[in-house]
């Protein structure tokens, strides 16, 4: 029994900055033309549980005379290792400082210097200093921003703690979006005949659903990245591109026995703080001449070859050199994250730090509007895509920039494709039953993590495939889900996905690094 339907003319999955950047610039264009839209933006847990909110870094676009649109297009191919496509790259680069003035028109508040520019720093791979941010809690800022806009436009309705369990599309062309509204973690569906249960219908449909980190045991997204997108995708017939282009961050907190791991951020390294062994060398001059602030597949590895030669888990940052002003100003919340968990003071302490599971370089394959090619009236936009920008490793804080532009561009589509549209009138639809298998996550994340980390072994990436494809085949399905076990069979899906594009890989590019191909 199915009861709410409701009818939007676009719905959007997703609260990070692709999702709310998307429904602000849709509801903009609406207003310009005297079009009426109607946007419904949904939100697995509260709206600002997202990875945007806890993006450290920044947002990159050039804006100082001694940079340069080619310098920033050289560093993004250079990280990305030439896999990036190239016309997409430009694109982009141009239109980001547009995409930062959007921003300030939506009033962000970013951090300026005393002569009242704004203040911009470098990450790695970067020649010159183009990050812009707020101290080190610029996701925060910017998530901020874009909740205070989204909410000036009543053609924009938010749904909080709605998760969507399923997606199809009818031969008209109509998405049916079946979803669970205020959900408790642990309340179990048995067979989603529950009062809770929504129908929502729409024309055009954009998942922002960001990363999938969760698939693995040490991974710097929150706890909501469990790939969803990527498997609402899959089924209704897009294609995944280098799903195995998983960039590890250099830097995450070494704390044992945690999964969700806090981010240093790579500023620090941009203002001068260095990585050093166990030993207390500096290690990275011998790995690459741009030392601690190589891209981070190199610094990665780096990292794991020292760990490897050393009776710790774990490397150090070293930022004892930087002032204590700067750190103050700069990396409040990182002091204060350190000396909270782990007691350090960074001023005068070194860092224990080590890699962990960052960012989806690939993902749904789109067009150069965020659209997905096989599937007409979908886009993806944000980390669950590939645009093309990243190609192999994703160059530091060019991924808020990419969710800005992609969804200027994915508005501008759909507007017009909106504009002669007459509204979807109210239908029931036959959704099929969903079938939710048992899956122990902890299984999933040691396959990925053991199997598909930052060295891959062509044997290991075939025995995760195998082993977690065979897990998955003979998993019970269960009477009565919660949606905690429906993410787990997610990730799962999710996991063999990644072994999957891994073995098909035939070059070392980037964060794809396999012995075998060495
Ligand atoms: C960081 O602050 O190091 C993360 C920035 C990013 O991933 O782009």
């Amino acid at each position: 029994m199915q009861t709410n339907i409701s009818s939007y003319q676009v719905v959007i999955i997703g609260t990070g900055v692709a999702g709310l950047a998307t429904a602000i610039y849709l509801a903009e264009a609406a207003a310009l033309s005297n079009q009426t839209i109607s946007i419904l933006l949904v939100s697995k847990a509260s709206v600002s549980d997202t990875n945007t909110s806890w993006a450290q870094g920044g947002i990159a676009a050039v804006a100082s005379n001694e940079d340069s649109f080619e310098a920033h297009i050289i560093d993004t191919i250079d990280a990305g290792a030439g896999k990036n496509d190239l016309h997409i790259v430009r694109k982009v680069i141009e239109a980001a400082p547009d995409a930062m003035h959007d921003l300030i028109r939506w009033g962000i508040d970013l951090d300026k210097k005393v002569d009242g520019t704004y203040d911009l720093v470098k990450e790695g791979g970067h020649q010159f200093s183009r990050i812009w941010h707020k101290a080190d809690s610029t996701g925060h800022t910017l998530q901020a921003t874009l909740m205070h806009r989204v909410s000036q436009f009543p053609s924009i309705v938010c749904v909080e703690n709605t998760a969507i369990v399923q997606i199809e599309k009818d031969a008209l062309g109509t998405f049916h979006i079946q979803a669970i509204h205020n959900h408790t973690s642990d309340q179990t569906y048995p067979n989603l005949t529950v009062e809770n249960c929504i129908h929502i219908q729409c024309a055009q449909l954009v998942l922002a659903t960001g990363g999938l980190g969760m698939v693995y045991a040490k991974t710097t997204n929150q706890s909501i990245a469990t790939g969803d997108g990527i498997i609402f995708a899959s089924q209704l017939g897009a294609t995944m591109k280098d799903l195995s282009y998983i960039q590890f961050h250099p830097t995450g907190l070494y704390e044992s026995n945690q999964t969700g791991t806090y981010l240093i951020s790579e500023a620090l390294r941009g203002e001068g703080a260095i990585l050093r062994n166990e030993k207390g060398v500096d290690f990275m001059p011998q790995y690459d001449t741009r030392a601690s602030l190589a891209p981070r597949d190199i610094v990665s590895r780096a990292i794991m070859n020292e760990i490897k030669k050393s009776n710790i888990e774990y490397v150090y940052l070293d930022a004892t050199g930087l002032s204590a002003s700067t750190i103050q100003k700069h990396f409040p919340n990182i002091q204060s994250a350190c000396q909270q968990k782990l007691g350090i003071d960074i001023c005068k302490q070194w860092i224990p730090v080590l890699p962990v599971q960052h960012y989806t370089c690939g993902g749904i394959l789109v067009d150069e509007f965020g659209g997905v090619v096989e599937v007409d009236g979908l886009y993806a936009i944000g980390e669950v895509a590939s645009t093309g920008l990243h190609g192999a490793n994703r160059l530091a804080s060019n991924s808020l920039i990419e969710g800005i532009v992609f969804a200027k561009w994915a508005a501008s589509k759909m507007i017009n494709a909106l504009r002669n549209d007459i509204a979807l009138p109210i239908s029931t639809y036959h959704f099929k039953p969903i079938l939710v298998k048992q899956i122990d996550r902890a299984l999933v994340q040691n396959y990925l993590s053991n199997y598909a980390g930052i060295e891959k072994k062509t044997a290991d990436l075939m025995k995760g495939f195998n082993e977690l494809s065979q897990a998955y085949q003979y998993a019970n399905v269960l009477n009565q889900w919660s949606l905690k076990e429906w993410e787990n069979d997610l990730l799962c899906q999710v996991g063999i996905l990644i072994f999957k594009d891994a073995l098909t890989q035939t070059e070392n590019k980037g964060v794809y690094f396999n012995l075998d191909l060495e």
